[in-house]
């Protein structure tokens, strides 16, 4: 139900958007996800999280999408866990389809931002899930943007750096806090922990990529990711220097400063 379409093209993945795409009817029903198998779960489930949590900083955000993003966040953190242990749970499944819905509409008019760019550039080029790929970056880019940009991603309307202020609000409404660095902390350890309960690989090396094959395509990962589209609404323009950091980070995991 968005106007986004990505495709594999001679291995690298290209990023269709145009509102022609959005269709005049969708029919999302949860009982067609019953039969989906956990990994592939915990992939869409994981890849909707990435959705609202790349919109609600987007440039494009405003609080329309905000909500929406919101709502989303609220209802993935409590159906997802349920939906990938028992896949017929159809409660969980109508959640993690409206919230998936609901982040759909996010980023039809926010967008998403340079997470989705890193799993672009290395889902296609090692073949990993898009929403797998997501997972690995997210607490990584989730940081970034949260810390103070280099260099700021020029937008009207966009005065101050609030992404901070942001994760804080939405750490916020789903985990509580009394102090916004609290909320926010809150919400970045639960994204980690979401995560491990989905038994998602933390990192590429864990999922199995060799490290002398990563640092051989890394020049040529940091600029396809640099010139992916989905940097454009990121709120922090990201240095080819910052994407390779980010991707180093994505390989060796936590490990790694
Ligand atoms: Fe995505």
């Amino acid at each position: 139900m968005s106007p986004a379409a990505v495709l594999t093209v001679d291995g690298h993945k290209e990023t269709l958007v145009d509102y022609s795409l959005v269709p005049d009817l969708a029919i999302v029903d949860p009982s067609l996800t019953a039969s989906m198998p956990p990994t592939l779960t915990a992939d869409t489930g994981v890849d909707a999280l990435t959705h609202a949590l790349e919109a609600v900083i987007s440039i494009f955000a405003s609080s329309y999408t905000d909500a929406l993003c919101a709502q989303a966040v609220r209802l993935i953190f409590s159906a997802l866990p349920r939906a990938y242990e028992n896949p017929h749970d159809l409660a969980a499944r109508t959640d993690m389809s409206n919230a998936a819905t609901l982040a759909g509409l996010a980023f039809s008019n926010a967008f998403v931002g340079t997470n989705h760019a890193l799993a672009h550039a290395v889902g296609a080029k090692f073949g990993i899930a898009h929403g797998r790929a997501n997972g690995i970056f997210l607490p990584h880019v989730m940081r970034y943007n949260a810390s103070l940009p280099s260099k700021f991603m020029p937008a009207p309307g966009y005065s101050a750096y609030i992404v901070p202020e942001k994760y804080a609000q939405i750490g916020q409404l789903v985990f509580g806090g009394h102090e916004p660095d609290d909320s926010r902390e809150r919400l970045f350890h639960a994204v980690e922990q979401l995560l491990d309960q989905l038994d998602m690989p933390r990192s590429l090396q864990q999922y199995g990529i060799r490290e002398d094959e990563f640092l051989a395509a890394l020049p040529e990962l940091a600029l396809t990711a640099f010139e992916d589209l989905s940097n454009r609404t990121n709120p922090r323009m990201p240095l080819v220097s910052e994407i390779t950091t980010l991707l180093k980070l994505g390989y060796y995991g936590e490990t790694t400063g």
